[in-house]
């Protein structure tokens, strides 16, 4: 990723060798400010504030906090400890679970004394591979973007829709929705990207449309009705968005309001892809609509809005009558028959239950030996 023209990664180890540094994504797009994770608590603080967000990046993070974790306390009760702590800080994201139990499978069966080291090279070793598992989606989502930019006329942009922030801020690096655009602009394609604001929360306003700023990428800023009419007028060629967990059939829960999204693309004969690494899947899950546990945020991101003030303070403004009843669920799930294809690191998949499990099929083999 790209700030102010300099390489940067979403979450790093400090200098130091035992600290963790992140971006503060509550701050941005109007400041950017780097935050040091010393400690176990500040690991669930900073994911359960979304300080740091993001399926993938969540996961990179919490692997961090669980060897924050061994630092205080390397016993069995202390690993159990951070595992029930920083799995109980999101509930949707299967990302997080996933690299909480590849640290745990690292670190519960070593001596004590070695489990400090043990645990920093595994989630230094998730945070990479989360990295590369990225740019390999880049890689095979570009194809699509290829595709469809040789039927175009000469320095006519494929129109990209994508929805919330499935950006390099939502991974290690590069993005799962965002890495075929990043690869396509690079490589001279012109692509033009349809952000969704993503209210309440603005996740594209703030974080998508930040990002594809500091990369160069051309973007215009929708608010989230938008999509159906702009599908409707040809003026979107296809939609990629990124997922928070996608079930063994091929379900994929992402940011509420994907599933509108999936439903106008298919009125519209629009290309609807859901772009994810492998830890996004979730093999013991069937039915994501009947199964995925969905999260209810506080009425506050509904309620209210923040931004800075013409003369650069960041205010809070209600936008509703006091004492409106406000719900707020943060995702939704799109049923597999509405995606077109799920972009992975080892390709595009169509999205079934027998073409995830060919594509990882030691995943599935995992799963049977632990049921
Ligand atoms: O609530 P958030 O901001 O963590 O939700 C993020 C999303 O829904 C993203 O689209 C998803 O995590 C995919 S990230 C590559």
């Amino acid at each position: 990723m790209k700030i102010g023209g300099k390489h940067i990664r979403s979450v790093w180890l400090e200098p130091d060798g035992w600290a963790v540094g992140i971006i503060d994504q509550t701050l941005l797009p109007h400041r950017f400010a780097t935050l040091r994770l010393e400690s176990l608590d500040d690991a669930a603080h900073a994911i359960r504030s979304m300080q740091t967000r993001g399926a993938p990046l969540i996961g990179a993070v919490a692997a961090f906090g669980m060897a924050l974790a061994t630092h205080e306390d390397a016993s069995d009760e202390g690993l159990e400890r951070a595992y029930t702590t920083l799995l109980a800080t999101r509930p949707t994201a299967i990302n997080l679970k996933w690299a909480l139990d590849e640290m745990m499978a690292v670190v519960r069966n070593r001596p004590r004394e070695d489990r400090v080291v043990a645990a920093y090279a595994r989630a230094q070793a998730i945070a990479d591979e989360d990295a590369e598992m990225s740019k390999a989606i880049g890689r095979h989502g570009l194809k699509l973007i290829e595709a469809i930019h040789v039927g175009k006329k000469l320095g006519e942009p494929v129109n990209i829709l994508t929805h919330c922030n499935a950006g390099w801020l939502a991974t290690v690096d590069h993005g799962t929705a965002t890495a075929p655009i990043y690869a396509a602009h690079d490589r001279g394609i012109p692509v033009h990207v349809w952000v969704d604001e993503t209210r309440p929360r603005n996740q594209g306003a703030a974080l998508t449309a930040f990002e594809l700023g500091q990369h160069g990428v051309p973007h215009t800023l929708i608010p989230d009705n938008t999509g159906g009419h702009l599908m409707q007028h040809q003026m979107v060629d296809l939609a990629i968005v990124g997922a928070d967990r996608v079930t063994a059939q091929g379900d994929a829960c992402n940011k509420i309001g994907t599933y509108l999204k999936a439903l106008a693309a298919r009125d519209n004969g629009v290309p609807f892809y859901v772009a994810m690494p492998s830890s996004t899947i979730d093999f013991t899950v069937r039915d994501g609509v009947a199964e995925i546990p969905i999260e209810q945020r506080g009425p506050e991101e509904v309620s209210h809005m923040s931004g800075l003030t013409s003369d650069g303070r960041i205010e809070t403004i209600s936008v509703v009558p006091e004492g409106t009843p406000v719900a707020n669920y943060g995702f939704d799930v799109t049923p597999a028959r509405l995606v077109t294809g799920l972009i992975t690191e080892r390709g595009v998949l169509t999205p079934t239950r027998a073409a995830i499990a060919a594509a990882f099929p030691e995943r599935v083999d995992a799963k049977r030996k632990v049921s």
